[in-house]
């Protein structure tokens, strides 16, 4: 690392109830950089935040801010004195404060009320300066908030799924200003979703989070074409999952031989494709295309269900080899009946394959 991490957690534990919620969690915050944490309902993303803004504290581990140890078993600097810009999941506005003075309410000196203009024209609520928070809707009040909390043009910032009141439309247009204003400042941002599609749009890089772990940690593109396992794949899109078992290092399917040099004899194999990389061919007389390096094998299936989203397609099939179901995604203008006979192949190098993991039983 060429800088010093703004913001960095060390090793950090919290437990309720003797479960670990977060579990030896590490993770720094890079100068100017978003950091998404992403991960399911419950893993203990809100937590891990409410540690770095010192709401809340850990059982063991270190907080440090640029450098400095500001928690550990011996200091804990109050929240109110980290200068950290805090979004929470549940932002709570200033009910007896008008809008302007809710967004002023962080700002010190001459030349507040050109900065609170500013912000209400970026979130689009210019004319609601005068109202009361009781006056405004969920998602304009969330805008509220947000202006509050970047007003100060804090260096570090910790939000908390800061869109997810807001509508679609709103959202990408709040999302685009916040990223835009968040970069224009240089400000580390820590945020938490829960929506892969708003960490890949606005992180630097993201840390996938299961079970109170960083599971995984990069930039956008690396995970997304790199996940470390099944599950991790599976976050970002539906993936298809064919079976195996590694014998001399390679591993026998329907598609064709898939060279697995790392795994073991009678390792059972997960092959795992998103419906994107599925490609889609006709039948012909019960042949299909050929083999090629970068499709493999072909099999052919016979059209389940197909469902017309748009700008794809969706095509369930049931193979014709085991009756399992693939689902592959195919532009829009494609629609084929039930019924109909189709081969599919895989796109080799969008292919992921992975050690099989046992499924917790839920
Ligand atoms: N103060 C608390 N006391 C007891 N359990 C808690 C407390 N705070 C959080 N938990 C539990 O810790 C786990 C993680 O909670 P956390 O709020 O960090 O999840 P999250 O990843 O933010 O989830 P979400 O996406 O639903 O907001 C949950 O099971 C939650 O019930
Ligand atoms: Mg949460």
């Amino acid at each position: 690392m060429s800088q010093t991490a703004k913001l960095v957690l060390e090793d950090i534990t919290r437990t309720f109830d003797g479960r670990k919620v977060v579990d030896e969690l590490s993770i720094s915050l890079q100068p100017g950089q978003v950091t998404c944490l992403l991960g399911p309902s419950g893993c203990g993303k809100s937590t891990t935040l409410r540690i770095a803004a010192g709401v809340d504290r850990q059982d063991s581990g270190r907080v440090l801010l640029d450098g400095q140890v500001i928690s550990d078993n011996q200091h804990h600097l109050p929240s109110e004195k980290r200068s950290i810009g805090l979004m929470f999941q549940d932002f709570a506005l200033f009910p007896h404060l008008t809008v302007a003075q809710n967004v002023a309410f962080g700002l010190k000196g001459s030349g507040k009320e050109p900065a609170v203009t500013v912000m209400l024209e970026r979130v689009g609520l210019i004319n609601y300066g005068d109202k009361y928070p009781h006056m405004l809707s969920g998602g304009e009040q969330q805008r509220v908030a947000l202006a509050r909390a970047l007003a100060p043009k804090p260096n570090v910032m910790l939000m908390d799924e800061p869109f997810s009141g807001l509508d679609n439309r709103l959202r990408d247009g709040i999302r685009d200003e916040t990223l835009h204003i968040l970069k224009e400042e240089g400000t580390s941002v820590l945020l938490v979703t829960h929506e892969p599609e708003e960490a890949m749009r606005m992180a630097d890089q993201i840390a996938l989070m299961r079970g109170g772990k960083i599971v995984q940690i990069g930039a956008p593109y690396n995970i997304y074409n790199n996940p470390k396992d099944r599950e991790a794949a599976a976050f970002f899109s539906d993936v298809n999952v064919i079976l195996g078992v590694a014998e001399n290092f390679q591993t026998q399917t329907p598609f064709g031989l898939f060279f697995t040099p790392a795994l073991q004899d009678h390792t059972d194999v997960e092959i795992v494709i998103r419906p994107q990389h599925l490609k889609i061919d006709f039948d012909r007389n019960g042949t299909g295309p050929n083999e090629t390096s970068t499709d493999g094998v072909p099999a052919r299936g016979v059209v389940q269900r197909a469902r017309f989203l748009g700008n794809e397609s969706l095509v369930e099939l049931r193979m014709d080899c085991d009756d399992s179901t693939l689902t592959a995604a195919i532009p829009g203008v494609f629609l084929p009946k039930d019924g109909t006979p189709l081969w599919l192949s895989m796109r080799r190098d969008r292919c992921f394959v992975f050690p099989c993991v046992k499924q917790k039983s839920a």
